[in-house]
């Protein structure tokens, strides 16, 4: 069923497995990271990038939400992701969303930390959830971000911003980075462990793609219950087309339904393997 992103996050935070939190960007990739989920009797964040919503349009993604997730019989929960546009926090809201990131990582701690208070006053409102951030993650997001990290904040400032918003989870930057990393990831796996015993709310996990298994189960071990995953999808649902197109055309056979089954079953492989690698499959 559909619930709460803070109902998904206090099991795994509890029990220090992670939730893979998944940027869809079509029906497809929906409807398969759903069936991955009832497949490995898995939890799943699925989340729709600022980008992803306005391309669709947010009536038509909710409705295509609503439709595949109609009787689902393992807890999912729809997210949005990095948001800095307070227009389509409102819109995503008032639609039905369950929670969304207020990435105002950008702005000073305090402006952030003010916005970020009406941002969560606003979510309740609705029985929805909020995502903080006050350091700008490296690398870029569906147009959002940018590759010079914004500086790490002290733990106190830090801290001061989760007490003062009451956001139920919170995206540190701790060397992690958009997209394929170029080099080796250098991580700050302490911060986690800091945070997480000065206040205890769960992590989200940026940046998922090109972390090794062992970085993963370190940090999901720490307290990173929420881990995303985007660019990996990207890649595999891109070349999955492309090697699949390249065979069509040697066979000169040009069938719609077998290329989006050869696809499918890639992103639910993919989907399937992060819950199995995160711990989340066989909790639900
Ligand atoms: P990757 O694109 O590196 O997987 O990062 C995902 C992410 O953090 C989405 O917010
Ligand atoms: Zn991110
Ligand atoms: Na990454």
């Amino acid at each position: 069923s559909v619930v709460p992103l803070r109902e998904i996050l206090a099991d795994a935070f509890d029990k220090r497995y992670g939730v893979p939190a998944i940027n869809i960007f079509n029906d497809l990739t929906l409807e398969a990271v759903l069936a991955a989920a009832v497949e490995r009797r898995s939890p799943l964040i699925v989340q729709t990038s600022v980008k992803t919503v306005k391309s669709i349009g947010s009536d038509v993604l909710y409705r295509m939400w609503t439709a595949m997730t109609d009787g689902i019989d393992v807890p999912v929960t729809l997210h949005l992701d990095h948001c800095p546009e307070r227009a389509v926090i409102t819109e995503c809201l008032e639609r039905g969303w369950n929670s969304v990131l207020f990435d105002a990582s950008r702005m000073p701690v305090a402006e952030n930390t003010r916005q970020t208070v009406e941002v969560v006053a606003e979510a309740r409102r609705h029985g929805a959830d909020v995502e903080g951030e006050i350091e700008s993650i490296t690398g870029v997001e569906d147009d959002i971000g940018s590759d010079t990290a914004a500086a790490q904040q002290d733990l106190a400032v830090a801290l001061d911003f989760l007490r003062t918003t009451g956001v139920d989870v919170f995206a540190p930057a701790i060397g992690n980075a958009h997209g394929s990393y170029k080099r080796a990831p250098v991580l700050d796996f302490q911060r986690v462990s800091d945070l997480v015993a000065a206040h205890p709310l769960p992590i989200a996990l940026h940046g998922g793609s090109g972390l090794s298994d062992e970085q993963f189960r370190d940090l999901i071990g720490r307290g990173c219950a929420k881990v995303n995953i985007s660019t990996a999808l990207k890649e595999t649902y891109m070349k999955s087309n492309l090697a699949f197109l390249r065979a069509a055309e040697e066979k000169d056979k040009w069938d719609p339904p077998s290329l989006f089954r050869a696809v499918r079953a890639d992103v639910v492989e993919l989907a399937g393997s992060l819950m199995t690698l995160f711990g989340s499959a066989g909790r639900a």
